[in-house]
């Protein structure tokens, strides 16, 4: 069985004085949160005092995005050797960084090998905007983004991939898809194709979080959903109470 998966991506919030108290407070209000898997997912800057923090704790850390190459004249990136000596997973994709920082299926690509050959956990984010999930392009579009995130990847380390499925208009907006509609989603767009993409086993192994607005009022109905193995949390995990909240009330609703 898939272990549930919640993990709080920070974005660009946190200095390392505000990162640190917000670890030590979740280190404190989680640490009876068994089987399910945790991460946070601070600034570049900020990974070093968080990890330090979260020593001894069930929170992994987690870098928001990486560069592909091992070294050099790459100014302002972080290279995944760089990455692994602070933190566990990597977040690839985010949508954010395929809109303002010109990211694309085949960067991602790169990225996610990159992570996979360092034995870094990826995180890979896919989601449509909401022009294609109007005009009906949801299944095609992000169906597209896995095949091209996958590329070139074998079976054995697909199965190690964590994917987050955010619709870009639920994205910090307090709009969620209905829970039906991301479990169809992901149905249909990312296990059928990693199905397609590889075999039954493969495509059943893959974790696929949900994201998007994730709030501790409505964690409990997505993570009930058959196709829903935890979530990306991004404005309701820059507070111990909000990402503590998700976490319990989703924790409930596994166990209920
Ligand atoms: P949000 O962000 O929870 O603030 O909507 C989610 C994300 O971008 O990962």
């Amino acid at each position: 069985m898939r272990k549930p998966f919640i993990a709080g991506n920070w974005k660009m919030n946190k200095t390392v004085a505000e990162g640190v108290v917000l670890a030590a407070g979740l280190k404190e209000t989680l640490a009876g949160v068994t089987d399910m898997e945790l991460a946070v997912c601070p600034t570049a800057t900020v990974l070093s005092a968080v990890s330090a923090a979260l020593i001894g704790s069930n929170i992994g850390v987690g870098a928001q995005n990486m560069y592909w190459e091992a070294s050099g004249a790459f100014t302002g990136e972080i290279s995944p050797s760089m990455v692994k000596e602070l933190a566990e997973y990597v977040i690839i994709g985010h949508s954010e960084r395929r809109q303002y920082f010109g990211e694309t299926d085949e960067t991602v690509n790169r990225k996610l090998k990159a992570a996979l050959a360092y034995g870094i956990k990826p995180i890979v984010c896919i989601g449509e905007s909401l022009e294609q999930n109007k005009a009906g392009e949801t299944v095609s579009f992000v169906g597209g983004q896995i095949r091209g995130a996958f590329a070139d990847v074998s079976a054995e380390d697909a199965a190690k991939v964590v994917l987050a499925y955010e619709p870009i208009w639920a994205i910090g907006t307090g709009l969620t898809a209905t829970p039906e509609d991301a479990d169809r989603i992901i149905q249909a767009a990312i296990r059928d194709v990693l199905v397609e993409l590889y075999d039954t086993a493969t495509a059943e192994a893959i974790r696929v979080q949900y994201g998007g607005s994730v709030k501790p009022d409505n964690m409990a109905e997505f993570i009930v959903m058959p196709n829903i193995d935890g979530a990306l949390v991004g404005g309701a995990s820059l507070k111990v109470d909000s990402f503590t909240g998700i976490v319990k009330n989703a924790m409930a609703a596994l166990n209920a």
